[in-house]
Parts: C-alpha cells; sequence; structure tokens
C-alpha cells in the first residue's frame, strides 16, 4: 500500500469544548439516552448509522401531527396554507445550514441516497456518453458508488477510482492524472462512513474545476459534525440525510448549483413537478418543485428544520471541538488495548473509530458489547471496497455524536476489553 505524502487540508476546532458546552445538559434532551439495555445504562455509540433525536425534533413532528397536518402547495384552507409555509420555512432553514445562495437550490429528497441516484439519473443520463468517465473515491459508501455504476452501464461508460493510501487518506497526487477529458463528474465523500476521514473537498474541488469537471460531495456524515458552506467550498451538488443530524428518517436534501438544476431534466413525474399537463405535452415546474414529485415527506422536513435549529443553539464549532475531544480519547484508550488495530488514521478525523481486535470477529465483539449495553455497529458498513483495500471482512465501529462523553469511551473500552477475555 502506497502512502501519500500530499499535506491535507487541516480541521482544527475553534472553540474548546471544555469552555461552555454541557455534555450532561445536551444528554437530557434526549430521551432514548435515559434507558437502560441490558439492565446497563445505554451508551448509543452507532451514530453515523443514525442519531437519536432531540425532544425538541420529536416536539416538532409531534406538533406537526397534532394541530398542523395538511397537504401542501394545494389547498387555500388554513391548514394547507399553515403546513406549506413550515414546509418552506424548513426550506430556508436548510438553505442557511449550507449557506446556499438561493432557497430554489435546496431540493428535498428521501435521503443522501435519493439525491445521488437523482444526480446520477438526471444530470449522469444527459452529460455522461459512451467512452466518458465518472471519478469516485476509493472510500465511497455503497450509496455513492452503485448509482454511478447503473448509470455506467446505462451508457456505456467507464468508473474510475481515485485510491486511498493505509492511513484511509485519499492519494491526492493520483488525481490530475484520473481527470481526464473524459471525465464527466466527481463524486466523493466529505467524510468518510467507515474510517472517519476529512476529506479536503476545497482543494479537490479546485482541481476538478479547473478541468471542468463538476463535483458532487456525498456529506451524509459531515452535515452532524462540520459547518458546511457549499459556497465557499464551490461544490456542484451536495447531499445529505436528516436522519444523521439529529432529524428524523425518510428526509434528506440535495443542494444544486441553480444553473446545472435547471438545466437538468426531472427525476420523477407526478403531481407538483408540473405546471401544467395535457396528454400532448407536460410543462415542468420552475426549481425547486420539478424534482419534488409527488407528496412530500412534510414532517421530515418541519422536523430536519428543528434539528438544524437544535444544531444552531449548540453550536456546530462547539461540537466538533467536543467529538474531537471524544476521539482522541478514544483512540488512545483504544489502542492501549492489546490486540487492537485502529483502521483509519487519517491526519483529520472525525467522530468515528473502526477497529479490529486480533483473532475476533468483529460480529463477536458487538454482540459481547451489547450485553454491555453498549451499541457500536460492526460489518463491512456499506463500504466493502474499503474493505477490500484492508483486506478485512468487517471492522467494530465506534462513532460519536454530540452527546457521548468520555466516561461512555470507558465503557466501550471497559467492555473491549472483556470481549477480549471472553473471546481471545
Ligand atoms: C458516507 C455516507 N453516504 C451515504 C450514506 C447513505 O445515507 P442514507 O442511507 O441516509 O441515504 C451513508 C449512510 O451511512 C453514509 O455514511
Amino acid at each position: 500500500m502506497a502512502t501519500n505524502s500530499v499535506p491535507i487540508e487541516t480541521h482544527t476546532p475553534i472553540v474548546d469544548s471544555r469552555v461552555g458546552y454541557d455534555v450532561e445538559k445536551v444528554r437530557r434532551d434526549f430521551p432514548i439516552l435515559q434507558q437502560q439495555i441490558h439492565g446497563h445504562a445505554l451508551v448509543y455509540l452507532d451514530n453515523a448509522a443514525t442519531s437519536q433525536k432531540p425532544r425538541a425534533v420529536i416536539e416538532a413532528i409531534s406538533r406537526y401531527y397534532e394541530r398542523g397536518n395538511a397537504n401542501i402547495h394545494r389547498g387555500v384552507h388554513y391548514l394547507s396554507e399553515h403546513a406549506t409555509s413550515e414546509h418552506e420555512a424548513a426550506r430556508r432553514t436548510v438553505q442557511g445550514f449550507i449557506n446556499a445562495a438561493d432557497k430554489r437550490e435546496i431540493i428535498f429528497v428521501r435521503s443522501a441516497t435519493e439525491g445521488i441516484n437523482l444526480v446520477a439519473q438526471t444530470y449522469g443520463r444527459t452529460h455522461v456518453q459512451p467512452g466518458d468517465e465518472v471519478l469516485i473515491t476509493g472510500m465511497e459508501h455503497h450509496s455513492n458508488i452503485v448509482p454511478w455504476q447503473i448509470l455506467c452501464e446505462q451508457k456505456q461508460a467507464q468508473l474510475r477510482v481515485l485510491p486511498i493510501n493505509d492511513r484511509g487518506e485519499l492519494r491526492l497526487e493520483e488525481l490530475p492524472k484520473l481527470l481526464t477529458r473524459k471525465t464527466k463528474l466527481l463524486a466523493m465523500s466529505h467524510v468518510s462512513n467507515a474510517l472517519g476521514t476529512i476529506n479536503p473537498v476545497k482543494q479537490i474541488v479546485e482541481v476538478a474545476h479547473s478541468h471542468n469537471i463538476p463535483v458532487l460531495v456525498d456529506g451524509a456524515q459531515a452535515a452532524p459534525h462540520l459547518n458546511i458552506d457549499v459556497q465557499e467550498l464551490d461544490v456542484d451538488f451536495y447531499v445529505f440525510s436528516g436522519h444523521k443530524m439529529y432529524g428524523p428518517t425518510g428526509i434528506g436534501v440535495l443542494y444544486g448549483r441553480q444553473a446545472l438544476l435547471e438545466a437538468m431534466p426531472p427525476y420523477q413525474g407526478g403531481g407538483d413537478m408540473i405546471r401544467s399537463v395535457t396528454f400532448e405535452k407536460t410543462l415542468y415546474n420552475d426549481l425547486p418543485y420539478k424534482f419534488e414529485a409527488g407528496t412530500p415527506d412534510i414532517a421530515g422536513a418541519i422536523g430536519l428544520g428543528a434539528a438544524i435549529h437544535y444544531l444552531d443553539r449548540l453550536g456546530l464549532d462547539n461540537i466538533a471541538a467536543h467529538e474531537h475531544d471524544v476521539l482522541v480519547y478514544g483512540t488512545e484508550a483504544l489502542s492501549a488495548v492489546p490486540g487492537v488495530r485502529i483502521i483509519g488514521t487519517a491526519a483529520q478525523k472525525a467522530a468515528v473509530l473502526s477497529f479490529v481486535i486480533e483473532g475476533i470477529h468483529p460480529h463477536d465483539i458487538g454482540t459481547i458489547l451489547d450485553r454491555e449495553g453498549v451499541a457500536i455497529r460492526t460489518g463491512h458498513h456499506c463500504a466493502m471496497p474499503v474493505m477490500a483495500w484492508y483486506a478485512l471482512p468487517a471492522t467494530a465501529r465506534a462513532s460519536f455524536g454530540c452527546y457521548n462523553t468520555e466516561e461512555e469511551v470507558e465503557r466501550l473500552i471497559a467492555a473491549v476489553r472483556r470481549a477480549r477475555e471472553v473471546l481471545g
């Protein structure tokens, strides 16, 4: 395995989490954390799969169904108008969250996965021709691999891969070689779910744009941890899911540069995405509705808006600094356990601690930890090519959120030591 000598962007937390971040107070906002599992206080360390929901989000969704439920954009009655304005307010909240230039650039989708499929099947189908190439990276989640494979099969195009090094960082020195006249799009993750690597998005976008290649960034693992500014990053498309950032499942966001979205054909046909329909011809609606066919997840959008307000109250810089402390503490403590190897040792990492223990299958570690009330994920993390690169069938993964503590990391380490005693 080659090592990467190219320096990567630094991500230094701005606010010291030990000043003014009261994690115990944060924990009290999450009802689910107050329970016992198998007779132990729950230690929830599966945040990269999905995060828990604060009371503010749960209540926003309940309030909508108890007092505000109606279909949007179609009624003249009070509830319909109110639901429409709440849904649009959520869109403006998302716009502010990622600093998009215009609210029409915010498309509500089901998830990050749907956002990527949308771009592949609209922008991709229009711009990728036989013999062209789509470039992804060696650390992508299956959601940012398979839609491009499907597109490449449909269009007889080639999928190319920017490799990673043994620390789990992108080998940036390979990038110029892989960006050719045939490359029609670069799709990459902001933060790796399997390794925790934070990628130098801005730097990569600059290189891609110098070749006139647009960039889609999968921000599913970045949105809960980092401040995102799509204008500063200069990305063309950016996707994320509500449920990984303390919001509900079933809602996600596709950001797209307005000029690109305007030129793209619709993804799905149906109600709301039209201006007029006859049997002969349909005229499509304006942005963002052109890409929002059918009744959307109204409660989901409102819940996502509430999650963003919650994140704003805590401050993403504060959260990042706190999680950084927990990650550093966990990395040191776990490295000290005999037989443990940490997978993913990039210089810039966020909130993910993937590891293996010599001679023990990760599923067995996960099962023993569960009996101790410690919830982690084991498996390939929907990133089988990453596992193949490390020649591993699976890893155990602890992933942190705004409510995790160093005491919980100690519970993790104690449980890992016990797993070694039982299984080693
Ligand atoms: C990096 C990354 N991209 C995409 C996804 C897909 O997210 P969703 O299943 O919410 O669409 C995930 C989910 O784990 C992820 O970690």
